[in-house]
């Protein structure tokens, strides 16, 4: 990747800095998105923002409200996060259909794809004039090709360094960053376990042209997970992490140590834990130990609860000196 290619990714997504904010299910809403794309990044909306317990309201016009209080906010580029499952199912597809198009009416600029390549809903968010950013769960350097040739502005390589679901292929963010960016001629972003200006150099050493990062951005003022999941996220290690199922991690909670115990140490015991809803309960609700507190390895680098702002500047002074 050339040094313009580089540059691109802020210019790609007319931000200043080339720092997306992950989008994470429940509590990335309407004031983080807002705060970072107020202070130069890409803020992105994640599934379910704005949730309100027992709400009559559709998802469309949930994710309406939450872009018209970005609106509110900023009129800067903002996101919203597309889940495509791998493999046609007709609701899932009508599902994203209707999220890109709810996006396009809000405001949005970008969105960020998950999960499966489906060429019908990347054509319609180019359609609707928005950025395309592409991030497999495990992405390989078939897929990022795949991504690119169905028209991806940016495609986002992660690591199992990282928070949320992880990489199903235990590749870590070291090994597949340089792999991705050495394959593809449009910009790659690094994902998984950056959380500081170092995390950003190294990303940028490794052929990054930028970084996606999710868990700094929960322990900010701005971020809609609750306040003890946010103290619990700086009293903690890496190290602390229990490995729940084949592709999440949680820290020490009352529900992931018993998820922990029947779900990994018993033979036979079913082989995932419903993300959505534990992280729902965990992090989103108002007591960690109901459900999971999903975050990368790297918390050993995060102490304090900031402003989202803050947070940015941190990370976009690894531009600085790379
Ligand atoms: C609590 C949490 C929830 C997440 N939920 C989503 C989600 O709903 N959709 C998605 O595309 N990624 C989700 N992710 C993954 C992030 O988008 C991002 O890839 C990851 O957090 C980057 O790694 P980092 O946490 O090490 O910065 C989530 C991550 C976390 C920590």
């Amino acid at each position: 990747m050339t040094d313009t290619q580089k540059k691109n990714v802020a210019k790609i997504l007319g931000v200043e800095y080339a720092v997306v904010q992950a989008p994470m299910a429940y509590i990335a809403g309407h004031r983080l998105a807002a705060a970072v794309s107020s202070a130069g990044g890409l803020g992105v909306l994640g599934p379910n923002a704005g949730y309100v317990e027992g709400e009559q309201i559709t998802t469309r016009d949930r994710l309406l409200r939450e872009l018209h209080r970005v609106r509110e906010l900023t009129d800067k580029p903002v996101g919203v996060n597309v889940v495509l499952a791998a493999g046609g199912n007709a609701a899932a597809l009508a599902y994203a259909k209707s999220t890109v198009l709810a996006a396009a009416d809000g405001g949005a600029t970008a969105c960020v794809c998950v999960g499966g390549l489906v060429p019908e809903i990347f054509d319609l968010i180019k359609e609707k004039g928005m950025n395309l950013i592409v991030r497999p769960l495990t992405p390989d350097s078939r897929n990022a090709r795949r991504a690119e040739e169905l028209g991806a502005d940016i495609f986002v390589a992660t690591g199992c360094d990282a928070g949320g679901v992880l990489p199903a292929n235990g590749v870590g963010t070291f090994s597949i960053v340089p792999a991705i960016a050495s394959s593809l001629s449009i910009p790659v972003l690094a994902a998984g376990g950056i959380n500081d200006r170092r995390g950003v150099r190294a990303a940028l050493a490794l052929g990054a042209a930028g970084v996606f990062c999710g868990t700094r951005f929960i322990a900010t003022e701005e971020c809609a997970a609750n306040a003890k999941t946010k103290e619990l996220i700086c009293k903690c290690r890496g190290a602390d992490l229990l490995v729940i199922d084949d592709t999440k991690r949680s820290l020490p909670t009352e529900f992931a140590a018993e998820v922990y115990v029947k779900h990994r140490l018993q033979p036979g015991a079913p082989a995932s834990v419903d993300l959505v809803h534990a992280l729902r309960d965990g992090m989103y609700g108002d007591n960690p130990d109901k459900g999971i507190v999903s975050v990368n390895t790297a918390i050993d680098l995060i102490s304090s609860v900031v402003p989202a702002a803050q947070a940015l500047q941190e990370l976009a002074a690894g531009f600085e000196a790379a």
